[in-house]
């Protein structure tokens, strides 16, 4: 089937572009291709919304879809009608989904590594700098550890379901401008803003064994820590924190925002009979949306 999935990233957002090892989870949420004909001009619509874009048309999915079709050698125009269960604007992958689904249609059977090489161009739009976690994720399901360097280096983690709760807090904010943020403040202050990198791929790295492991005490602890990383380069809000609190407050064994920050979604782990109250606890507190969930059963 032709799709593309939304993702969390559990650990190592942001300090993956320098360098750090990330955990992202592949989510139930998708974007399928639900019909793709041969057209004389290239078009794509995306249902809900019925947003419609082309190439040159101005908008920056034009612009997006232009690099793609690039990066996929020109292929024959088709007219595709995309359909997207994945929440816009809240860091949990739409435009990566939206790439693969897209780059799996016009290079049918195509090696991973040309879907995500279509991918990338497509995510260059949105952001000058991915790391690519989002849209290698997005692709191969499951959860994935990257690294982006020499590479990138991407691996799939085999792990027991873990219960999570997904909460937006708020809109989500633009991913370059965070990460151009981060890059200003490493630029600023070097010494300290290294050692909180450092101490984020140290979680993801520590995650990575209690996640293998089932052991979601030790996973929340260490989203607790990995967020008081993320506070200090600069990328969370006082209604992230807020919503990390109440996860906390509500029996989560760990939360942290997600994504790029700024606004956006948090992720709470937590032991299975935990999942429905943290829910009940966040929707109370004025998220926009909750979404109760499984990381790591999502693998196409
Ligand atoms: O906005 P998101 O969830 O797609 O965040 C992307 C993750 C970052 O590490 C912030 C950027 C990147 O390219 O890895």
């Amino acid at each position: 089937m032709t799709v593309g999935y939304g993702k969390v990233i559990l650990f190592g957002e942001h300090a993956v572009v320098h360098g750090q090892p990330a955990l992202a989870a592949a989510l139930d949420v998708r974007v399928q291709v639900e019909r793709a004909t041969t057209a004389t001009e290239h078009r794509v619509t995306l249902e809900p919304g019925a947003t419609a874009f082309e190439p040159r048309d101005g908008s920056r999915l034009g612009e997006a879809l232009e690099q793609l079709l690039a990066a996929a050698g020109n292929p024959v125009p088709q007219s595709i009608a995309l359909a997207s269960t994945v929440p816009v604007g809240a860091g949990l992958g739409s435009s990566a989904a939206m790439a693969v689904a897209l780059a799996r249609t016009y290079r049918p059977g195509a090696p991973t590594e040309e879907i995500l090489a279509c991918a990338r161009a497509w995510e260059c739009v949105f952001h000058s700098n991915p790391s690519g976690v989002d849209h290698t994720t997005s692709a191969l399901g499951g959860v994935i550890h990257f690294v982006r360097d020499g590479g990138p280096h991407f691996r799939r983690v085999s792990i027991p379901p873990l219960p999570l709760v997904i909460a937006q807090m708020e809109p989500g904010a633009d991913t370059g401008r965070m990460v151009d943020g981060v890059r200003d403040r490493l630029l600023r202050r070097p010494g300290p803003m290294h050692a909180a990198l450092q101490l984020l791929g140290a979680c993801a790295r520590e995650a990575e064994r209690a996640l293998v492991a089932g052991d979601i005490e030790a996973v929340g602890e260490l989203m607790d820590i990995a967020h008081g990383g993320l506070m200090s380069i600069g990328v969370s809000t006082p209604g992230l924190d807020r919503g990390c609190a109440v996860a906390r407050a509500a029996g989560a064994a760990g939360a942290k925002l997600t994504g790029a920050g700024g606004g956006g979604c948090i992720i709470a782990a937590c032991a299975g009979q935990d999942v429905s109250s943290v829910a009940t606890a966040l929707d109370g507190a004025g998220a926009v949306q909750v979404l109760a969930t499984h990381a790591g059963v999502s693998a196409p």
